[in-house]
């Protein structure tokens, strides 16, 4: 707890002094706290949700990217509606901040036939990469009119280009406050070789039977903060996947969904690291899974330092779970699963099976801790834990978990 608090404290301290700083160099070096505002109307775009607008604002973006001094900012107009086709932001830009204010509806194609690829440039509908001080804000919303990808099974319709909605690669110093996304074709955010962000105020919404609809998908990237954010979806609310480190996720309500996951890590016998998540104060509410850990068998690797704390749970099917896979062939790799703490996690379970702690036969799971533990079930009956070759203590625990020690 204490190490999982110091972690948040340290990132939230660093990402501060980083913001001061880099607004400093923006006045410093041209003695001017103006914004120099984009307006996207300016450049052509009709905001009337039919029209393709997408080089209207791929236009205001290069002057905005191109400017030096102030605080740039393109601006995306309320009570208007963009239509635009699959876009990229493309930096490094010249100005330490950038802001986007989002007060309009940005909205995807609405038949799979109504998209227009660039040629080699699927699976992103709107993409920003090498940007640093990234700012997005403005409480407007981007909708993926994900629909018709999600029940796309044929070959002939290119299914298979089914694009993230928003894509942040390789950035730096991102924050994304307060701003909707619906019905993402797949995955709605995706934050990609990312050092440093803070993404608040989001409401990430999509039916909970569209398929692969995470919320916020984290991958090779370090010091994200993801707070007071609600997500209602079909797939994770938040998942965290290879080369990730120092992710903080607090206050975010889940459900409906499939819960916060790490992993799945070491497909096909890919080496592959998380460490250092923390995740506190987060509803899960009717979703699949709570708190999940899941490896695959034959991949090597870690998932470490992981902790959960002070989870509420409604109807959760599956609470708290670890699956690190056996392999009865290759028992020698496993994805190592090691220092996870799950601290006062209370609410109630729709299954019975409320934990799950599943651990490869050779290597198996250690120094898991659990610590008030309180998980009944929703229908009123006892709830039970299972539990294979997981080492670690239990204290104040219900279910008791068998193979961990009482304290
Ligand atoms: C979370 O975000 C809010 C803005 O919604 C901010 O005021 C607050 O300080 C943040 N909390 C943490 C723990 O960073
Ligand atoms: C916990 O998160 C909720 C949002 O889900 C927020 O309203 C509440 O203030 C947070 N509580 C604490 C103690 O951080
Ligand atoms: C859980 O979700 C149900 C159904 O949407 C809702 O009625 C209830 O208020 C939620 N509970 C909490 C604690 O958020
Ligand atoms: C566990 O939760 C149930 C249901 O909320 C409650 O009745 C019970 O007193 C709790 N037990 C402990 C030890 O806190």
């Amino acid at each position: 707890m204490k190490e999982g608090n110091s972690i948040l404290i340290s990132f939230i301290f660093k990402m501060r002094l980083l913001f001061v700083f880099m607004g400093a160099i923006a006045v410093a070096s041209h003695n001017c706290l103006c914004t120099p505002t984009f307006n996207v109307i300016d450049y052509g775009a009709t905001g009337d949700g039919q029209i393709d607008d997408s080089q209207a604002f791929v236009k205001a973006w290069e002057d905005v990217c191109d400017t030096s001094y102030g605080n740039p900012t393109l601006l995306i107009p309320e009570e208007k509606i963009f239509l635009l086709q699959p876009v990229s932001f493309r930096g490094p830009c010249k100005s330490a901040i950038i802001n986007i204010e989002l007060k309009g509806s940005i909205v995807a194609p609405s038949i799979m036939e109504g998209w227009k690829w660039a040629t080699n440039k699927r699976h992103t509908w709107i993409l920003f990469s090498h940007i640093r001080g990234l700012v997005m804000h403005g409480g407007g919303q981007i909708d993926g009119q994900g629909a018709p990808w999600w029940n796309c099974y044929s070959n002939t319709n290119h299914c298979e280009d089914r694009p993230t909605a928003l894509r942040f690669h390789d950035c730096e110093n991102l924050m994304l406050r307060g701003l909707t996304s619906i019905n993402s074709p797949k995955n709605h955010i995706s934050l990609n070789k990312c050092n440093g962000a803070i993404v608040s105020e989001l409401h990430i919404i999509a039916p909970h039977d569209s398929p692969n609809t995470d919320g916020i998908d984290i991958s090779k990237s370090f010091n994200i903060l993801i707070n007071n954010s609600k997500m209602e979806t079909g797939d994770d609310c938040i998942a965290i996947n290879h080369g990730s480190s120092f992710i903080s996720i607090v206050g975010v309500y889940c459900g409906p969904g499939h819960g916060i996951s790490v992993g799945s890590l070491g497909k096909n016998g890919a080496r592959e690291t998380v460490e250092d998540i923390y995740v506190r104060n987060c509803t899960f509410n009717g979703t699949t899974n709570g708190a999940r850990i899941k490896t695959w068998t034959g991949g090597e690797g870690y998932a470490r330092k992981i902790t959960f704390e002070d989870i509420i749970l409604v109807h959760t099917k599956n609470p708290l779970i670890i699956d690190q896979q056996y392999n009865p062939y290759d028992s020698a790799h496993a994805v190592r699963v090691s220092h996870v703490n799950y601290h006062n996690v209370r609410g109630t379970s729709s299954s019975k099976h409320a934990v799950k702690l599943h651990c490869d036969k050779i290597i198996g799971c250690t120094n898991i801790v659990l610590k008030r533990i309180n998980i009944t079930s929703a229908t009123g009956e006892e709830t039970y834990a299972s539990c294979n070759n997981a080492k670690g203590v239990c204290s104040s625990c219900i279910p008791h978990v068998p193979c961990l020690s009482r304290e």
